[in-house]
């Protein structure tokens, strides 16, 4: 198969309407943070069993369509010596691997940060297309303040996701391009609509300057909402600014937007998406690949037990399924219930 063919068939397997992507993909140090919350310690043994757990629950692959793994996954096994990554095949899930390696201060830019991991790229991506990743993510991490980002942090970072994302592309890897501007702070809604649409013209213009084509990959944006320390905005009102800026920024020939929760409820997550997918029909699919608005429930029904293995993938499909809906604009707050 050609390079372009692999991706195409990547990309027809992900996007397909009802489907969404779990972000299980946590480094090292954020599942250890994830772990402490339920009284559990990261061993490897507990992220083992945990993530096979997630990977297994029958029914998954009705409403997600790929997963995002940490390294250490990739190469992990189930109880029956079956390698992980083909556990989420098995279930008609495509495997994906988080390639970033972190992120750090930007020298020159006081208070915006830059993300590690372009050397070896592509050696590194060969590895892991034999393990069974078929898509990778990178993400870029935008904080707001009064000064942030600045100019500098702007295109410095919009550079390294369509550096990672050509590379990618050039070994029939998908990328999965995830700017994150952070929830963190005080300020208004209008003021995380304007740094969104910001940081998207960057990372596109970037993406088209180095040739990355814009129908094989994935875009991974922050909603737009106020920040954590603001007033809450009510469902409606997020998606009518999310929309304005996407529609703005982002091509119509991008196949699907994958939404982050970066720091929503699992609730507020599912209700968000819903209101985005009931305005009216947009270009580009719209879809999610939450990390903890998918987790959380599931982490608390385990608590690091095994014998409640069955309790943490109920809770898992039942929020992949909510969100399934939700894509189709049919979730409502009463299903919680259920
Ligand atoms: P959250 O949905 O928890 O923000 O995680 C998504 C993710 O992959 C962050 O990189």
């Amino acid at each position: 198969m050609s390079v372009h063919d692999e991706l195409q068939k990547t990309i027809a397997d992900m996007v397909d309407g009802g489907r969404g992507i779990l972000a299980a993909d946590e480094s090292s140090g954020t599942i250890a943070k994830r772990f402490a919350a339920i009284g559990v310690e990261s061993t490897e043994e507990n992220r083992r069993f945990y993530r096979a757990s997630l990977l297994s629950a029958e029914g998954l692959g009705d409403y997600i369509s790929g997963v995002i793994l940490f390294e250490e996954t990739l190469g992990q096994v189930d109880d029956r010596g079956v390698p992980l990554p083909d556990v989420a095949a098995a279930q008609n899930i495509v495997p994906g691997i988080k390639v970033d390696k972190g992120k750090g201060a930007l020298p020159g830019a006081p208070g915006d940060l830059i993300t590690y991991g372009l050397d070896g790229l592509a050696e590194r991506l060969a590895g892991y297309k034999e393990q069974g990743a078929r898509f990778a993510k990178w993400r870029e991490v935008y904080p707001i303040s009064p000064g942030n980002p600045t100019r500098l942090g702007l295109t410095a970072n919009a550079e390294m996701l369509a550096r990672y994302a050509a590379v990618c592309q050039s070994v029939g890897v998908v990328p999965i391009v995830e700017p994150e501007v952070l929830m963190d702070g005080n300020h208004d809604i209008e003021r995380d609509a304007e740094v969104n649409e910001w940081v998207w013209h960057e990372v596109f213009h970037a993406l088209y300057r180095h040739g990355v084509v814009l129908e094989l990959m994935i875009l991974k944006p922050s909603m737009v909402t106020p920040g954590k320390e603001s007033t809450r905005a009510v469902p409606e009102q997020v998606a009518e600014y999310t929309m304005r800026s996407l529609r703005r920024a982002v091509p119509a020939a991008v196949p699907s937007i994958n939404f982050l929760s970066g720091g929503q409820g699992p609730e507020e997550a599912t209700a968000n998406l819903n209101a985005l997918n009931q305005l009216w029909q947009a270009p580009w699919q719209l879809s999610f690949s939450y990390g903890r608005a998918l987790q959380e429930p599931a982490l608390k029904a385990w608590a690091g037990r095994s014998e409640n293995g069955p309790a943490l993938q109920r809770a898992l499909l039942k929020r992949a399924r909510l969100n399934h809906l939700a894509m189709r604009g049919e979730y409502r707050e009463s299903l919680e219930l259920e």
